[in-house]
C-alpha cells in the first residue's frame, strides 16, 4: 500500500480537471497515464467499473511514478479497501455513506464524497468532509445549485462532475466554491481504443489551460 500524505484539497488543487477514466484493458493503463501526465494532469481517477480497474490502478502506481492513481466509483468500505490495496492514493465516490467514509479514514485514503443534496452535504460534513464531489453536477442543478449552496454551505468546496465538458468547464471553474471539475472528456473511448495517446495529451493540455 502506498504511503499517503495527500489531502483531499491537494487532490482537487493539482489541476483544473480530474479525468474520470474507464478502462477495459489493463494494457491501456500505463500509456494512458503517461499521456495525461505529458499534458500536465497527474491526478487520475480510475473508476471501479470494469473487471480490470484494480489491475489498472496497480499498473499505474507501479510504472508511472509521476502520476497519482486514485479510484473512482468507490461505493463501499470493501471498494475502498481494495482500492488502497491496489495502490490508489485517493478515492472518489458517487454518493456517501458513513461506513465508506470511516473505511477511507482508517486507510488514510483521502476521499471526495459524492453529494447532490443539502442532507448529503450535512452527512459528509458530520464526518469531517468539507471537500466534496457534486455528482451528477449538471443533471442535479449545475451552476444554479452551486450558487444556492454558497449561502448555507459557504465552508464547502466542490468538484462538480457529471455533464461537465470542455465547453462548460470554465463556467464551473469560475464559481467561488469550485476548486476543480471532474469529467470523462479527456479520455474519449475511441481515442483510448485506438491508442491515440497524442490526442489525449492534447486534451489534457487544453484542460490545464482552463485555469
Ligand atoms: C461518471 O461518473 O461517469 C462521471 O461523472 C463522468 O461523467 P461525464 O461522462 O459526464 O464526464
Amino acid at each position: 500500500m502506498a504511503v499517503n500524505k495527500l489531502t483531499s484539497l491537494e487532490v482537487m488543487r493539482a489541476a483544473p480537471v480530474i479525468p474520470v477514466i474507464v478502462l477495459s484493458d489493463v494494457a491501456q493503463a500505463v500509456p494512458l497515464a503517461r499521456a495525461l501526465v505529458a499534458g500536465g494532469i497527474r491526478m487520475l481517477e480510475v473508476t471501479l467499473r470494469t473487471p480490470v480497474a484494480l489491475a489498472c490502478i496497480e499498473a499505474i502506481a507501479r510504472e508511472v511514478p509521476e502520476a497519482v492513481a486514485g479510484a473512482g466509483t468507490v461505493r463501499s468500505a470493501a471498494d475502498a479497501q481494495a482500492a488502497a490495496m491496489a495502490g490508489a492514493r485517493f478515492a472518489v465516490s458517487p454518493g456517501y455513506t458513513s461506513a465508506m467514509g470511516k473505511a477511507c479514514r482508517e486507510l488514510s485514503l483521502p476521499l471526495l464524497p459524492g453529494v447532490a443534496t443539502g442532507s448529503e452535504i450535512m452527512a459528509a460534513q458530520e464526518d469531517g468532509y468539507t471537500e466534496l464531489k457534486f455528482f451528477p453536477a449538471v443533471q442535479a442543478g449545475g451552476l444554479a445549485m452551486l450558487k444556492a449552496w454558497q449561502g448555507p454551505f459557504g465552508d464547502v468546496r466542490f468538484c462538480p462532475t457529471g455533464g461537465i465538458t470542455r465547453d462548460n468547464a470554465t463556467q464551473f471553474l469560475g464559481m467561488s466554491n469550485v476548486v476543480c471539475v471532474g469529467g470523462s472528456w479527456l479520455t474519449p473511448p475511441d481515442a483510448v481504443a485506438r491508442a491515440d495517446w497524442a490526442r489525449i495529451t492534447q486534451l489534457a493540455r487544453e484542460a490545464v489551460a482552463l485555469r
